[in-house]
């Protein structure tokens, strides 16, 4: 494993994502998968065994994803599920990161950016974790109804008061995030170390501002879906494999169809390069940080221990100028 920095604090170059852990067979009355934690403790060993010591969860995750939305009372469920595994190890030796935003209950400031929803929600997910303190605190996404000050003095109380040491923000539209680097500066609060979003070689988006702003305010990019849910791993180019992602939800089976062409291609490259699809769209983000001056870490996301034991192996490709030429043409 290689390290990269957030701040002055050591992370894998990978990280691992518990948004979606491997599925039980079971469902609850609500409809959602309950998560196999057997699996999860497999997969979570052998990340740590792989040197992978950076772990992403947030307040609203359940653990397996669901085609309903709203649903609070399965909020934090992945929370619990990676805490119950990390007690068992050395805490000092891993990094933790998780998220404050989601309505995660039905009342008013259930959800949201504002000093009350934020000073519940850090207790709540303490509590879930079982952890005195989180390193990474992010931001999941912009309330456009809290004022950003609002937001910044919150989570700069909850540094000093040793709960969190670091900040991060995640899908925040460039100019919320300028506006929100500006008012840290102008009070001296704590910076924001990370920006976490989606990238990958089929969503390109953040190239146009937001690696810009990470690199001008030495924020690390945490890149989160990068294979596309699964979609750059070749799986669904001849159909829907039984117990895929794309198996049992509807809005993602909807996106394989538009991605085909690009993913028969990175297939197609990956072949002649002698590795995997899920390598090459890896090992893609990773020279990315040579381009662009950044560290790039990608969130892995797995439901079987193989999966993480070849996708990290892209520490160890570096991508011909041919086909990276080739891969940055088809975005
Ligand atoms: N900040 C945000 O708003 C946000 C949003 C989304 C995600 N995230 C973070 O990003 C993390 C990763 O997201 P993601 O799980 O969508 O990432 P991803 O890496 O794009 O997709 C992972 C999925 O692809 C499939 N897969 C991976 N490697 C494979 C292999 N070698 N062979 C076959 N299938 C393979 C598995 O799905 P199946 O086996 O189920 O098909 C796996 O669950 C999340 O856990 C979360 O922490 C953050």
């Amino acid at each position: 494993m290689k390290y990269r920095y957030l701040g002055g604090m050591q992370v894998s170059q990978f990280a691992l994502g518990t948004w979606h852990l491997p599925p039980s067979s079971k469902k609850d009355d609500s409809g959602i998968f309950y998560v196999d934690k057997e699996k999860s403790d497999k997969i979570f060993k052998k990340a740590v065994d792989l040197g992978i010591n950076f772990f992403d969860t947030a307040n609203t995750y359940h653990g397996t994803i669901s085609e309903t939305h709203l649903h609070p009372e399965h909020s934090g469920n992945a929370e619990r599920i990676l805490g119950q595994y990390l007690k068992g190890g050395e805490r000092e030796s891993y990094v933790v990161a998780t998220k404050v935003r989601a309505e995660v209950a039905l009342f008013p400031n259930g959800g949201g950016l504002s000093r009350k929803h934020i000073s519940w929600q850090i207790k709540q997910s303490l509590s879930r974790l079982e952890l005195d303190y989180i390193d990474l605190y992010q931001i999941h996404w912009q309330d456009p109804n809290t004022p950003p000050a609002e937001t910044m003095s919150i989570l700069n109380d909850l540094v000093h008061h040793g709960m969190v040491h670091y900040l991060g923000t995640s899908n925040h539209p460039p100019d919320s995030t300028v506006q929100m680097i500006d008012i840290t500066r102008e009070h001296g609060w704590e910076p924001f170390v990370s920006m976490q979003e989606s990238y990958n070689i089929l969503d390109r988006d953040v190239e146009k501002d937001k690696i810009r702003i990470a690199r001008d305010n030495n924020m690390a990019l945490l890149a989160y879906v990068p294979l596309a849910e699964g979609l750059l791993t070749g799986k669904y180019l001849t159909g829907v494999p039984s117990g895929s992602r794309a198996g049992y939800t509807e809005g993602f089976r909807r996106k394989i169809e538009k991605s085909l062409t690009q993913v028969k291609r990175i297939s197609e490259i990956s072949k002649e390069l002698q590795i995997t699809p899920s390598q090459l769209a890896l090992a893609w983000l990773l020279r990315k940080q040579e381009e662009f001056g950044i560290s790039i870490i990608p969130i892995l996301g797995a439901t079987d221990e193989q999966h993480l034991e070849s996708n990290v192996e892209a520490l160890n490709i570096r991508i011909p100028n041919d086909a990276y030429k080739q891969i940055n043409e088809l975005g």
